[in-house]
């Protein structure tokens, strides 16, 4: 009995052990899974190849005209309109720390030319090496100028000075034109227009051309 026993155990030993030694065949097929379909995805993954489209990607792009959520509507400017540069505003106001953060903005990235004290008088224009003189915004010149103009100027750049449209977002130019316009508000311009309590504009330049037309139409 105990022999028997004995063979038994030992012959499943054997079994076991053979059984789990590998063949030498790497396998590829994983045998039985369970829930397939979370190795196996049935929808479509990101950069898989998809029939249902003609261009056979699965990654879409957005809508035409999406607006990413947290981001601006377009200003509808178009580059070189200079007269829709005169009269375009916007309705954003700032309070102090907007302003004080303007102040950086303008310090970080336009100070260099244009000066810290707004005298276009900044390090790389003293330095002599940089050519064209930068827009001294004390002087009558500018000190009246629209915030529209200013706002295309940081946006596509003027003549040797370059478009600051990549390194500031639509808010951020504004923040810096308002810096400008309150600076200069202290030193002979205009009254300051773009602080917090400042009325709103009653024209919306905001609007697109196409509906600016249709309305035309419709007072004619
Ligand atoms: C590399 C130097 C440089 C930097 C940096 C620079 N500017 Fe200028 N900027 C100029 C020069 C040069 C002019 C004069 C262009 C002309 O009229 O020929 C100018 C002109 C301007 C004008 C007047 C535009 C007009 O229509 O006459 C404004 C407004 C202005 N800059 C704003 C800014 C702002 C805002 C920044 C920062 C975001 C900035 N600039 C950064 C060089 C610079």
């Amino acid at each position: 009995m105990n022999k028997i026993k004995s063979i038994l155990i030992l012959s499943l030993v054997l079994t076991i052990g053979l059984v789990s030694c590998d063949s030498g065949n790497i396998r590829r097929t994983p045998g039985h899974i369970y829930a397939p379909d979370m190795t196996y995805s049935r929808a479509y993954d990101a950069y898989t190849s998809n029939p249902n489209f003609t261009d056979s990607m699965t990654s879409r792009l957005p809508v035409t005209g999406a607006i990413a959520r947290g981001h601006q509507l377009p200003d509808h400017l178009k580059e070189g309109d200079t007269t829709a540069y005169k009269t375009f505003t916007t309705s954003m106001r700032f309070n102090d720390g907007e302003l004080n953060e303007g102040r950086r903005l303008f310090n970080i990235y336009c100070g260099i030319c244009h000066g810290t004290n707004l005298d276009g008088q900044g390090p790389l224009y003293a330095s002599g090496k940089f050519a064209s003189m930068p827009a001294n915004f004390k002087d009558p010149k500018y000190l009246h100028m629209s915030v529209g103009q200013m706002f295309a100027a940081a946006k596509y750049g003027k003549n040797m000075m370059g478009s600051y449209a990549a390194q500031l977002d639509a808010k951020q130019r504004w923040m810096v034109i308002a810096y400008i316009k309150q600076f200069q508000s202290k030193n002979g311009g205009d009254a300051f227009a773009l602080g917090e309590t400042a009325a709103k504009p009653v024209a919306d330049t905001t609007k697109a051309p196409m509906m600016a037309k249709v309305e035309e139409k419709k007072t004619k």
